[in-house]
């Protein structure tokens, strides 16, 4: 498939997808979102792809939903259609990790894209906000529900009630991003630690993150059981045996993903 709003390149065992629409800081239109899905979907059933990393340019890693599109829409375009973000989840479909390596804005639906990677890398100019209280409506792609669990209660009311902006010292502090590093490095950062996912056993790898995906739509004694279970499941495969194995005769090992 031909793609026009993203640019999608394949680095060794790494799908990197970056969101192309300089013109309107990556604003999320349909067809960005609709490229990004297929494009999604096509690295998780690449069998030679074991992790994601989706960024943006240096100015906007994405900044919102696209307002010129939806300026218009009705109730019944929004509520009937789905018309805005009706693809937006395809996203949580994937089951490989997907890692968002945000620059400069992250606003409304560009933050609400970030929070529904696995993690978050940010570079030192990176700038989180729901603003969308200032366009008279609220974030629409689950920013009201990650952020408390990403940052808190008091920290998402605050950013989602008077639309400040978070810079990328107070998200690491909050717990929003799990790194910053200089804009120069990002990619670099991001590339690596996708890498070094990649080294590890793809299937352990998905269990993880369904697992600790777990811990936000259960309760933590249903959380623990599940992760009993996957952790029980992993002495199934040859990896488990691989991996155990090197450790005792002091070698690194080589997984097969099975
Ligand atoms: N949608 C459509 N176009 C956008 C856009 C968006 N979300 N954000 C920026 N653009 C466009 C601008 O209209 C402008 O286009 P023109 O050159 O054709 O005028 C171009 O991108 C550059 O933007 P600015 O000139 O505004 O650049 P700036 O550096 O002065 O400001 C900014 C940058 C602070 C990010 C500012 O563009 C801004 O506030 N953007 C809107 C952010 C926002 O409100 N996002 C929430 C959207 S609603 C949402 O996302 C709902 C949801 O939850 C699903």
């Amino acid at each position: 498939m031909e793609f026009e709003c993203i640019i999608l390149e394949i680095k060794e065992k790494v799908g990197l997808i970056t969101l192309h629409r300089p013109k309107a800081l990556n604003a999320l239109n349909d067809q960005l979102m609709n490229e990004l899905g297929s494009a999604l979907k096509s690295l998780d059933s690449n069998e030679a792809i074991q992790c994601i990393v989706i960024t943006g340019s240096e100015k906007a890693f994405a900044a919102g939903a696209d307002i010129a599109a939806m300026a218009n829409y009705s109730f019944m375009d929004t509520y009937k259609g789905d018309y805005i973000t009706r693809n937006w989840e395809t996203i949580r479909q994937i089951r490989k990790p997907v890692i968002a390596a945000v620059a400069g804005y992250a606003l409304g639906g560009g933050c609400e894209l970030a929070m529904m990677c696995d993690f978050i890398i940010a570079a030192e100019n990176a700038k989180f906000g729901q603003p969308e209280i200032k366009l008279g409506t609220l974030p629409g792609a689950g920013g009201t529900q990650r952020l408390p669990r990403a940052i808190s209660k008091s920290k998402a009311m605050d950013m989602c009630l008077t639309a400040r902006m978070m810079d990328a010292a107070e998200a690491e502090r909050a717990g929003l991003v799990s790194r910053v590093v200089p804009l120069e490095m990002l990619l670099e950062e991001a590339m690596a630690a996708a890498s070094t996912i990649a080294s590890m056993s793809l299937p352990i790898v998905m269990m993880i993150k369904e697992s600790v995906n777990r811990a936000y739509e259960t309760t933590l004694s249903e959380g623990v059981h599940f992760e009993r279970r996957l952790f029980q499941a992993s002495f199934g495969t040859e990896d488990q045996k691989e991996g155990m194995a090197a450790f005792l005769e002091k070698r690194s090992a080589v997984f097969k993903n099975q």
